[in-house]
């Protein structure tokens, strides 16, 4: 066990946390004696590069001293820490043992991203044990299993058809938010959005995923597990940076395995069911679609039950979280508020729902949504990060495989020499420049990634956040109830500090 460690988990310390055994206390004492020794002899990039810099001449920037990198603002922290040390192009740092390059700059993020070195995803403890290693987004690139998986989601489950033939689903939703919405006025006066959105995030994916309506017999348990694997995962695991043997912290191991252990149990019925019932065909869900494969192309059970638990994961929060951040700035800019529901009563109207055909005819719409995402992307730091599985120079930096590599997405989409006014909220930049591709072929604002691990559920994702603005903006005006605060908080996603909290004024 190497220990040099200590000084970057410190301040990582949830305060929930503080009361952990004295034992722990002591040996964190000791740790951040020898860490400090270590410090003193480190390196550009900290002490996980002590070996790797080898040419003077194009050596990586990075800050000698390992510190408190991470935690709720870590985007921020990392784009000034780069920008002050000239380092945007590349910064090396150190978590933990861990080599560390973060991209703040559209050329070396292309390099990244779309090479062929960064093609694997760091695995840390909690993802191995919550089974993600054997879903899409970190089974190994190598070999054919994730190849497999990658054919499988872009045909079956995300192919345009798929999205089409979800509308109905989406549309459901969008009447039971409103409903919801109409009830909270009501009773309370006002609403909470993301209590609305979230429940409609979950229910909208329960049945896109299982076919299960309405949350279904088994929709309360996912929907509570769902909540723990993002604490979990979203919690600091001490072996997922180094090699602690037998040893548990705060119990991360265990929970982990009680919860796959309850997933796995749960999917498997769900899994089950749908066979004895044997309608799969018939049927529009994720879960059909991988039983109605061909025998060549069959998952097992297992692979079935983490691919589907990884659909559920992914497609919950990253949707929720971004339309609260749109309607923030909604409720912020009145202005702008109006001008859109005027495009809408324009092109749509006031009597009919506003449709998936209808988006295209809404420009500035969706200039709205690429606006949110430019100043508060759901991943910051493109959600997981890549893995190098062989060595490479980048920008003439030998970086040694086993590397891990962050993109700053967030850093990228507010540098002032990218966009002109960063800070400011102006969708009409998004009018004017076209059809600016959000897609991940243009790396000043690529909040899906890019490359061969790019988001694969992006249009599905794009189709509900423009489908559910678009109805929640025809039927109501909103206006806040409490001052909006935009303080944001990194966890899996980057979450709005403090909850949305606005009036929903019926249009008539
Ligand atoms: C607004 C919505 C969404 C955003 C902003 C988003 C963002 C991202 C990002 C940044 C990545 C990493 C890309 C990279 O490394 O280059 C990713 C990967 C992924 N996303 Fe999404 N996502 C969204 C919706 C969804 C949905 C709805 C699903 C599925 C139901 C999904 C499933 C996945 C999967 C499976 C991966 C891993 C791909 C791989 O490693 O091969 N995402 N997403």
């Amino acid at each position: 066990m190497e220990l040099f460690w200590f000084d970057f988990l410190i301040p990582c310390f949830p305060t929930s946390y503080q009361s952990a055994c004295s034992l722990s206390l002591l040996l964190l004492s000791y740790y951040i004696f020898i860490s400090f020794l270590l410090n003193l002899s480190s390196v550009p990039g900290g002490f996980a590069w002590k070996n790797y810099h080898q040419n003077p001449k194009n050596q990586l920037k990075g800050p000698k001293f390992s510190c408190n990198f991470m935690g709720p603002l870590a985007h921020r922290k990392l784009a000034s820490m780069a920008s002050s040390m000239r380092a945007t192009r590349l910064m090396a740092i150190s978590l933990g043992s861990m080599r560390v390059v973060i991209s703040s700059s559209p050329e070396t993020a292309k390099d990244i991203l779309c090479g062929s070195a960064f093609v694997d995803r760091p695995i840390r403890e909690s993802t191995r044990l919550l089974m993600f290693d054997r879903a899409i987004g970190f089974a190994p690139s190598s070999g054919n299993y994730w190849r497999h998986l990658r054919r499988i989601a872009s045909t079956h489950m995300f192919s345009p058809k798929r999205v089409a033939g979800l509308e109905g689903l989406r549309q459901a939703v969008a009447c039971s938010m409103i409903q919801r919405v109409e009830q909270e006025m009501a009773e309370r006066g006002f609403v909470e959005l993301r209590r609305v959105l979230q429940k409609g995030s979950l229910d909208n994916v329960l049945e896109s995923v299982f076919g299960i309506s309405g949350g279904g017999e088994f929709g309360g348990d996912l929907g509570v597990m769902v909540k723990q694997g993002y604490e979990l995962l979203g919690e600091f695991n001490w072996a997922d940076y180094f090699q602690l043997g037998f040893l548990d912290f705060f119990g991360v191991r265990r929970r982990c395995h009680e919860l796959a252990g309850r997933v796995s149990e749960v999917v498997t019925q769900i899994i089950e069911q749908r066979r004895k019932d044997g309608d799969f065909k018939i049927r529009n869900d994720f879960l059909s679609a991988l039983l109605s494969l061909p025998q060549e192309d069959l998952l097992c059970d297992a692979d079935m039950v983490a691919v589907l638990w990884e659909m559920v994961f992914r497609g919950v929060d990253n949707i929720y979280i971004l339309l609260e951040w749109i309607m923030a700035r909604m409720v912020l800019h009145q202005d702008i508020q109006a001008k859109v529901r005027r495009e809408i009563e324009i092109k749509v109207g006031h009597n009919k729902h506003v449709e998936d055909s209808d988006i295209p005819n809404l420009p500035y719409l969706q200039a709205i949504v690429k606006e949110v995402l430019r100043l508060h992307p759901p991943g910051p730091l493109l959600s997981w990060a890549r893995l190098a599985v062989h060595d490479i120079h980048l920008d003439k930096c030998f970086i040694p495989s086993g590397t891990t590599a962050m993109v700053n997405m967030w850093a990228i989409a507010h540098d002032p020499a990218i966009w002109p006014n960063p800070w400011a909220f102006q969708p009409e930049r998004f009018m004017e420049l076209g059809d600016f591709s959000i897609m991940g072929s243009d790396l000043r604002l690529a909040p899906f990634g890019s490359g061969r691990r790019a988001c694969p559920g992006k249009a599905l994702g794009l189709a509900t956040v423009h489908l559910w603005l678009a109805r929640i903006l025809q039927k109501f005006k909103w206006l806040p109830a409490r001052p909006v605060d935009l303080g944001e908080c990194l966890k899996l996603s980057l979450e709005m500090k403090k909850p949305l909290v606005c009036h929903a004024v019926v249009i008539s």
